[in-house]
Order: structure tokens, then C-alpha cells, then sequence
């Protein structure tokens, strides 16, 4: 079954096909209107994507070399509500000019399930780390569909507190990226970042982001790097405690990581001198992209489960 999946839940402009044999294509358009100003704004996301879309799914098409698939899927939620109609609405409307199933598809099952699209994938029961631009979370993945929460942010994302530290450093937007870049210059034990671990296995950042955006108004502060660096250090002891901790609770050594922070050099190595399975996909599969969302809707479509309720949705539980 060759699938075309859509993704327009945030900042990116993504269609992929994803068939029996893996992503024939998996075409990303990141909209660059949001830099100017420092974030997502939704108008200009639901515009940009009204735009993009079609060249998009043109070129996924095309470069998978078929003109129509066995299937169209799309980000249904989380995420921008006019961002999400516009890809959702244009998939909906080609499955039925094509007389092909429609499926909605969950944007976080999305990135949980995208270490499945890698040679050597997790099985289940295994744990997944997303970390991404909206969500923190650690989940025991027992088959498709069945996700168990073992933890979660209790305040900000991982990668929404990289674009805050950015933002104040005036490093740029996405701020993930270009923290990590400075990071690699810097020293980690410059500063003693707070590593706040709430109860059980859930995540809080936001003490963290408080303490950087103090110290960089102090005279006398570290440099950027040495700032980075420390905020990273700090960042990544956090998740990395949680996952280990995960492991040693289920017994569970198989960990998928996924989401935008995911692709943060620091993080893949610390989880990968682990001594767990680690399953990270390759960066470019971190961030958001179409084929993670054609693969976790081809499973479903393939496992025949009862869809999701029509509609998109802004707030959407796993
Ligand atoms: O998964 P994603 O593309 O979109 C959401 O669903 O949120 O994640 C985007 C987030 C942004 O906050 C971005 O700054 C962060 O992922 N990110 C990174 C890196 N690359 C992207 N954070 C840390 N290090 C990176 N290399
Ligand atoms: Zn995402």
C-alpha cells in the first residue's frame, strides 16, 4: 500500500510517500516567514502552507514516481487549528477525487513511531523520548496504537525553552539548531544550571529558562557558548536521567527518541553511551516531516482500526 502523508500541523509544509518498501519520497518546505519574528505566527503559518502545499504534494508525488497512492493521510492535531485545516482539508479532498481511503493521523504518534521507518527498528514493548517545539514526554510503547504516558512536562517543551535561550542570546529562530551549534564552541561546566526533576518521571524546564535568561542579564556573565553549553548540559541530564530511570523502572532497554530536539547533537550522544538500545532516526527525520505521518497512518490503515473522529483537532491526547 503506497501512502501519501500530510503534515501541516506548525512551521512545516510536508507531504511524503511512504509504501511496503519505505519512503519512496519525503518532501519538507520549512517556512522561513516566522524568523522575523521569533515564532510561529499562526495567520502566517495556515497562508504559507495554502501556498506550499500543492507544489509540495506535486513533488512528493513526482519523485516517488506515481501519479495517484492506495491511500491519503494527514496531521489531524496537535497543533495550529488553520495550519492543520489546510493540509487536512486538501488531503481529504484528493483521497476522494481519487476514490482512495482518508485517514487523520496523530502528529505525536507521528514522531513516536518514526524510529519504525529505520533499518533495525524498536519492537514493541520499547519506551519513546519526544521531545519537541511543543511537547516533552516519555511514553512505553505496547503495539500500535497502545501508549502508555510514563512522563511529561509539567510547564515548557525541551525545544520551546532552546528557542527561548536563542531568542535572548539573539542567536536566531528555530532556536534549537543554533544553540546547539554554539554549544559545540562552549564549555558545559561553565555554569551550574539547575536540573530540575519533578515527581515520578515527569520533566520542568521552565526554572531552567528562568536561571539562563537571569544569568545572561548579570554582568560579569559567561560567554554564549559557555552559556549554551551549560543550558545544554543541563537540558540533556534532565532527559537522560528520565530515560534511564524509565528503564530501570519496566525493564524496558529499547528506547525511540524522536521530535525536533531529538536532532540535538549533545542528546544523541549521552543517550548513545547508554548502555540501552537507542533508536534515534536520522536528523532530518527528527524534525517535522511528511513521511512519519504517511507511515504511523499506512500501520493503521494497514491494522484495518477504526479511524479517528472527523476533524481536526488543536488539543489531541495520545
Ligand atoms: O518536532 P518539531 O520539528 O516540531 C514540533 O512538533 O514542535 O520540533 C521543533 C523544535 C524546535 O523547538 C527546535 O528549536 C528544536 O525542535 N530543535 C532542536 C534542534 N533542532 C531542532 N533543539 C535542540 N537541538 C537541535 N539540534
Ligand atoms: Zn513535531
Amino acid at each position: 500500500m503506497l501512502v501519501l502523508g500530510i503534515e501541516t500541523s506548525c512551521d512545516e509544509t510536508a507531504a511524503a510517500v511512504v509504501g511496503p518498501t519505505g519512503i519512496l519520497s519525503d518532501v519538507v518546505y520549512t517556512q522561513e516567514v516566522h524568523a522575523a519574528y521569533g515564532g510561529v505566527v499562526p495567520e502566517l503559518a495556515a497562508r504559507a502552507h495554502q501556498e506550499r502545499l500543492a507544489p509540495t504534494v506535486r513533488a512528493a508525488l513526482e519523485q516517488a514516481g506515481i501519479e495517484r497512492p492506495d491511500a491519503v493521510v494527514a496531521t489531524a492535531g496537535p497543533g495550529l487549528v488553520g495550519a492543520l485545516l489546510v493540509g487536512w482539508s486538501f488531503g481529504r479532498a484528493l483521497a476522494a477525487g481519487w476514490g482512495v481511503p482518508f485517514r487523520s493521523v496523530h502528529h505525536l504518534e507521528g514522531h513516536l513511531l518514526s524510529p519504525l521507518l529505520e533499518p533495525d527498528p524498536p519492537e514493541p514493548p520499547f519506551l519513546a523520548l519526544v521531545v519537541s517545539g511543543g511537547h516533552t514526554a516519555l511514553y512505553r510503547c505496547d503495539g500500535l496504537g497502545r501508549y502508555v504516558t510514563l512522563g511529561q512536562t509539567l510547564d515548557d517543551a525541551a525545544g520551546e525553552v532552546y528557542d527561548k535561550v536563542a531568542r535572548v542570546l539573539g542567536l536566531g529562530w528555530p532556536g534549537g539548531p543554533y544553540v546547539d551549534r554554539a554549544a559545540a564552541a562552549g564549555d558545559p561546566s561553565a555554569v551550574a544550571f539547575p536540573r530540575p526533576l519533578p515527581g515520578e518521571l515527569d520533566f520542568s524546564f521552565s526554572g531552567l529558562k528562568t536561571a539562563v535568561l537571569q544569568h545572561v542579564q548579570r554582568p560579569g556573565r559567561a560567554s554564549d557558548a559557555d552559556v549554551c553549553a551549560s543550558f545544554q548540559a543541563a537540558v540533556v541530564e534532565c532527559l537522560v536521567t528520565r530515560v534511564r530511570q524509565a528503564a530501570r523502572g519496566t525493564g524496558i532497554d529499547q528506547i525511540a527518541v524522536a521530535g525536533g530536539v531529538a536532532a540535538n547533537s549533545a542528546l544523541r550522544s549521552a543517550l548513545s553511551s547508554t548502555d540501552l538500545r537507542v533508536h534515534l532516526p536520522p536528523r532530518s527525520r527528527c524534525t517535522d516531516n511528511g513521511a512519519m505521518i504517511a507511515s504511523a497512518g499506512r500501520l493503521h490503515l494497514l491494522a484495518e482500526d477504526p479511524p479517528p473522529p472527523l476533524g481536526v483537532r488543536s488539543g489531541w491526547p495520545l
